[in-house]
């Protein structure tokens, strides 16, 4: 399970750290609100504050780093049954993990769907105007089109249920970078067998952690690239993290020329 605490060393800011976080900083998104950018009804009344946000995450913006390699390390290894992620950055697909192990709970900017006709779209077809500062408009009705992310009160992705198979089945839950807050996200962490052990890398401790944790709960508190190195090297892996990040930061490079 992961959330914006893992993608902060990208140079993303979270949502709910006190100073940093996106929700400390509303000004330059001019909403009322922290929650706003992700609330219909205010979407309906203003949409630029979610499409300035939508072209700070324009794909290629912003690059994975460690923690996102060392779940695709896992990945590589089979170790991996799923990755279930609250992040719309994208950064979990740009790292190599395939969809199929992904399961992006709060959506992604891949696909939109229009909010009068709900004709759905490619992601693609909406950057020119995000890059452009204009509202994306659907070519047949003129409504506006949003990208599929999940708003608050919408359903989650369908993916999401995924969750009744693959808890029960996992041996060990990594929980990365998130405060757990938001549901029905955070209950994740409750449907994992209870001999089940649960890591916590994150810079506090949150949810069932803190106030009902059980006896294989172990919290690595911190950074958490720190935190994932450290890990990485109990399992020996150091030097195999190494050259899999030189070999996807040369593809990236290469990208980019
Ligand atoms: P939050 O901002 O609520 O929590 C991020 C957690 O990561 C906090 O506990 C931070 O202390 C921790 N953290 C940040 N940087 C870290 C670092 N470098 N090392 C270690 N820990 C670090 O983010 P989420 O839990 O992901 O909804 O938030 C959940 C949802 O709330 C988001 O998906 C978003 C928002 O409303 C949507 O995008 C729809
Ligand atoms: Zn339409």
């Amino acid at each position: 399970m992961a959330g914006a605490g893992i993608s902060t060393p990208s140079g993303i800011p979270d949502f709910r750290s006190p100073g940093s976080g996106l929700y400390s900083n509303l000004q330059q998104y001019n909403i009322p609100y922290p929650e706003a950018i992700f609330e219909l009804e205010f979407f309906f009344h203003n949409p630029k504050p979610f499409f300035t946000l939508a072209k700070e995450l324009y794909p290629g913006h912003y690059r994975p780093n460690v923690t996102h390699y060392f779940l695709r390390l896992l990945h590589d290894k089979e170790l991996l049954l799923r990755l279930y992620t609250q992040n719309i950055d994208g950064l979990e697909r740009a790292s190599g993990i395939p969809a199929s192990k992904l399961v992006e709970a709060h959506g992604s900017f891949a696909s939109a769907t229009c909010t009068v006709c709900r004709r759905s779209f490619p992601g693609e077809d909406l950057w020119a105007d995000v890059m452009a500062d204009r509202v994306p408009c659907c070519p047949v009705c003129t409504g506006v089109v949003k990208p599929d992310i999940v708003f608050f009160g919408e359903p989650l992705p369908s993916r999401f249920l995924l969750h009744l198979a693959d808890f029960p089945m996992a041996d060990l839950l990594l929980i990365l970078g998130t405060s757990l807050e938001v549901e029905p996200f955070a209950s994740l962490s409750e449907m994992v067998q209870k001999s089940v052990p649960r890591l916590l890398i994150n810079r506090d401790l949150v949810g069932p952690f803190a106030w009902h944790p059980r006896s294989r709960d172990v919290a690595q508190l911190g950074d958490v690239v720190h935190g994932v190195e450290r890990l990485v090297d109990l399992l020996g892996w150091t030097q195999e993290m190494q050259d899999l990040i030189q070999r996807e930061t040369g593809k990236l490079d290469g990208q980019d020329r």
